[in-house]
């Protein structure tokens, strides 16, 4: 992946947020080498890529499997010189901002799952990881996006869910550098924006793309499930879900399909 065509396409505001990108073909895992350099005492924001990872990491412990070419895996680490409020909303903002990006590269139909997974026709196409890092004083996010390019079928029969990629889903590849620098570009220009006003600029973005809008659904947080129909994000982006003893505002958790369809299914 050549790194001077990437910055060749970055606006100003991108360069002006993130000063370098460095690519390696390949490492254990983007988030753990940016959570490294954090420690090792790298202050800037900056933005890592390969094609590869060895030990790729997933939410909540789970693994991404990275083989060579199957996708992009992607880390940028953003400096906070404030106390920045609600960062949960950080992930959602991710994910709008990775809608943007392939969306203006002609990728269509694409919906957002809440809180920070990017579908096309209720198959996974790309994921985001957000791990919170601080050092002395200083307070870092790391932004972990991996996007599926061109998943082999052997890869596809590993994962426990189903899946998709760009090339599947488009009637011509686009330029993986292309992919790289407009999602720089999209988040930079979202973070201004959220450092200024938060995430209410971006709520009816969310709600429009939310494929589960409406629907019945679960929420699993640990052994915790809580169920109702899913009444889009609220201005801090949190998710609204209404049930017959009211409504409550979720925060944290894994969104699924209502038991209902995960029953139906199994059962296919
Ligand atoms: C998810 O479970 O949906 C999140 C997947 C995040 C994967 C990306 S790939 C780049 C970065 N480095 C990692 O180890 N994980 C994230």
């Amino acid at each position: 992946m050549n790194i001077n065509s990437i910055r060749g396409m970055l606006t100003d505001e991108a360069l002006k947020c993130f000063m370098e990108i460095v690519y390696v073909d390949e490492i254990d895992s983007t988030n753990a080498e940016a959570a490294r350099r954090i420690d090792a005492g790298k202050r800037e924001n900056w933005v890592l890529v390969t094609t590869a990872q060895s030990a790729g990491r997933g939410r909540r412990g789970r693994v991404w499997l990275s083989p060579q070419d199957a996708g992009i895996y992607m880390s940028l680490v953003y400096r906070f010189s404030v106390s920045a409020e609600n960062l949960q909303s950080l992930s959602l903002l991710t994910a709008i901002s990775l809608h943007e990006s392939l969306s203006q590269l002609g990728v269509e139909d694409l919906q957002l799952k809440w809180p920070n997974d990017l579908l096309h026709g209720k198959k996974k196409l790309a994921g985001i990881l957000l791990d919170l890092r601080t050092c002395q004083t200083e307070t870092y996010m790391v932004f972990g996006i991996g996007i599926n390019t061109d998943l082999p079928s052997s890869v596809i029969g590993q994962i426990d869910q189903p899946v998709t990629d760009i090339n599947t889903i488009c009637a011509s590849p686009i330029e993986r550098t292309a992919i790289v620098a407009s999602l720089i570009n999209r988040l930079s220009e979202n973070l201004n924006i959220f450092f200024k006003h938060g995430f209410a600029p971006f709520k009816d973005s969310w709600n429009k793309l939310d494929c589960y809008l409406g629907a019945d659904i679960v929420i699993q947080n640990g052994e915790t499930q809580v169920s109702g129909k899913s009444a889009g994000v609220d201005e801090q982006g949190g998710l609204l879900l209404q049930s017959s003893s009211g409504s409550r505002t979720i925060n944290g958790g894994e969104l699924l399909p209502s038991l209902r369809e995960l029953n139906e299914a199994s059962n296919l």
